[in-house]
């Protein structure tokens, strides 16, 4: 594992986005592994100023999302399938038959599950998988007790995860129960792997996966048995590491 310890969001987005951009210069057709939440926003913010200023261009990259709410239509504001248009798909000059994330709104969760491992495989697998961490620990919706061996998978989200997601929906009913996730063992499959933790609230959490034992209580910690993991945290993520 390689650890960044930056000083602040702003610092761990730049060098995440410089990495990225790295990856996209040096094989432009590059499948990119993409995460949503609060704390990739900064370094997809940045790739957008590389795609303007010309430094890199997404006219030939692949993108695969790690997860999509169950229920969620691509057109509903919470959805990941909009988060990502919103931030980056509709600001760069990415194919958008080219992007691709569960759908949300699949009749027969399994063949929808089934249908994304085939699409893994039939795009060559991951090159980059982009992750952030959740407070329980988990990477994609592997929530803690997620068996390791698990591929894209319908999951029901743990009532901590409903309560931390809570914070874009009116209120906490709206929160969809389920998600689609890739499983651990298709994390595992990318090439490469970019986990970015900001904030003390995730400090327990990158502790564990850094110097814990590697448990499915952790689902993070499952990177410690892969070849190529980054990590860029900031500070206050990185507050506990002395600790575990
Ligand atoms: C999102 C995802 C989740 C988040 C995690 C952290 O696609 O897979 O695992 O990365 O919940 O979320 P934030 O960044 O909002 O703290």
């Amino acid at each position: 594992m390689k650890i960044y310890k930056e000083r602040d969001y702003e610092a761990v987005s730049k060098r995440a986005a410089s990495l990225v951009a790295n990856q996209i210069k040096a094989k432009p057709d590059i499948v990119l592994g993409l995460a949503t939440g609060t704390t990739p926003i900064g370094m997809y913010k940045i790739l957008v100023e590389k795609y303007n200023s010309g430094e890199i261009s997404f006219k030939k990259v692949r993108t695969v999302n790690l997860d999509e709410y169950r229920g969620l239509s691509d057109t509903d504001k919470n959805s990941y399938h909009y988060y990502m248009n919103e931030i980056l798909f509709s600001k760069v000059d990415i194919d958008l038959s080219n992007t691709f994330l569960p759908n949300g709104m699949a009749k027969d969760p399994e063949k929808e599950c089934q249908a994304y491992e085939r699409l893994l495989r039939s795009l060559g697998g991951i090159d980059l998988q982009i992750l952030g961490l959740g407070e329980n620990g988990h990477i994609g919706f592997n929530e803690p007790g997620t068996a390791f061996i698990e591929k894209t998978h319908l999951v029901d989200l743990a009532e901590s995860t409903i309560h931390a997601n809570a914070r874009f929906f009116e209120n906490i009913d709206e929160v969809p129960k389920q998600a689609y996730s890739m499983g651990i063992t298709s994390i595992l499959g990318a090439k490469q792997i970019l986990l970015l933790v900001t904030g003390e609230s995730k400090a327990e959490a990158l502790a564990k996966v850094i110097n814990g034992p590697v448990t499915e209580e952790v689902p993070g910690s499952v990177l410690q048995r892969h070849w190529d993991v980054t990590i860029i945290c900031d500070q206050a993520a990185a507050s506990k590491l002395g600790e575990v």
